[in-house]
């Protein structure tokens, strides 16, 4: 059997470049006691990729040059010699780039069927994103009711859904997105107090404007110029959430930092976080989350792209801003759609 799969084949220097990833199509070896053979049918694209493309180990280990291209999957089992797997169960792990795995079963786990959610879902606010998006906020900055929170690339995957729940949580949400038609989608649609271009707007300005009593909790998605325009607005004791830097992902030096004296002088708390840690808690975050989609309180947008072969042009959508949602490849069919 053949697998097409996507290989590291050079360690990108700034933007991902075509021939950093080459797609290849290998044999599958027979499968052994224990093993179980999973069709990939969803792949997660996700600005970390390019971290892990980059050489580096950080909160996992560097990915080698040969490498199958690392990345969260839904698959089906279409084969075992697990017994802790059946044939036909829909599962999540870190799959790679690639129509088919072979795994000994470690770090996958079953994804419950007939829950009323289409599978992709699962994939982003179900999984995942929904999770980063509901730790990220509720369990780093414990927002309050009346308190003003701001998001960056807030009409994201991760940051449409901090949104929505800062707004559950009566909060005064303002997004920072990259186009009118992202801010349009954020005020009309998910009914934000305010949405700021960051592409043609001054920042600092707006949130001025915007938030006139300061900005309580700020959930870091982006870095650069658009975190100091947020750190200079700051409350004292406010909250930070740094889920994420993407404005610095592709860069080949240090970028310049934000005014980090403001942290110190406000005293506001300031966590990282990997979402990683949260999966023990998983349940805690699908309640809600499955809930919140149900009574209408939570929309979300899945870019779904056909297609193994389109991953690596795909991934750059989510550096120039034009990923619509949650960033997914589809591998292959979806038996449950
Ligand atoms: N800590 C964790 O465990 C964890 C888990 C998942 C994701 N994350 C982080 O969460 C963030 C969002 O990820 P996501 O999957 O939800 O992606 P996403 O927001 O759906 O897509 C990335 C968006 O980032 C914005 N962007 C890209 N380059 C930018 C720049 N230079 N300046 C400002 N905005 C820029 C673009 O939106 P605009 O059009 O609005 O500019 C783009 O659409 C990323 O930083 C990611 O690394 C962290």
């Amino acid at each position: 059997m053949q697998n097409k799969q996507w290989i590291l084949s050079s360690f990108p220097k700034g933007d991902i470049q075509d021939g950093d990833l080459v797609l290849q199509e290998n044999e599958l070896s027979e499968l052994k006691d224990n093993e179980i053979l999973i069709r990939n049918i969803y792949l997660s694209l996700d600005p970390a990729n390019r971290g892990w493309m980059s050489g580096q180990a950080s909160y996992v280990d560097a990915m080698q040059i040969g490498d199958v291209m690392r990345g969260g999957t839904i698959g089906i089992i279409e084969d075992s010699k697990n017994e802790k797997f059946k044939k036909g169960e829909i599962v999540n792990c870190m799959g790679g780039w690639q129509e088919y795995l072979i795994s000994d079963g470690k770090g996958v786990r079953v994804i419950p069927q007939n829950t009323g959610f289409p599978l992709d879902s699962f994939m982003s606010v179900l999984g995942m994103t929904g999770m980063t998006a509901y730790f990220g906020l509720l369990d780093i900055t414990d927002p309050k009711e009346g308190e003003t929170l701001v998001v960056s690339a807030a009409a994201g995957a991760v940051g449409s859904i901090v949104c929505q729940i800062g707004k559950i949580k009566g909060c005064k949400v303002v997004g920072i997105a990259g186009s009118d038609e992202k801010c349009e989608w954020l005020t009309k649609n998910l009914k934000l107090d305010g949405a700021i271009n960051h592409k043609t707007e001054n920042v600092r300005k707006r949130l001025k404007e915007l938030c006139p009593d300061g900005i309580d909790i700020y959930f870091e998605n982006v870095g650069g110029p658009i975190t100091e325009a947020v750190l200079t607005r700051m409350n004292i004791k406010g909250r930070i959430s740094l889920c994420g830097l993407i404005s610095g992902y592709n860069a080949e030096s240090l970028v310049p930092g934000p005014a980090w004296g403001n942290l110190l002088i406000k005293r506001i708390k300031l966590q990282g976080f990997i979402i990683f840690d949260y999966y023990k808690r998983m349940m805690e975050s699908f309640m809600d989350l499955s809930q919140w989609i149900k009574e209408g309180k939570i929309q979300y947008k899945n870019d779904i792209v056909p297609g193994l072969e389109n991953a690596s042009t795909s991934i750059k959508k989510l550096f120039s801003g034009e990923n619509k949602g949650k960033l997914i490849i589809q591998v292959s069919e979806d038996p449950t759609s």
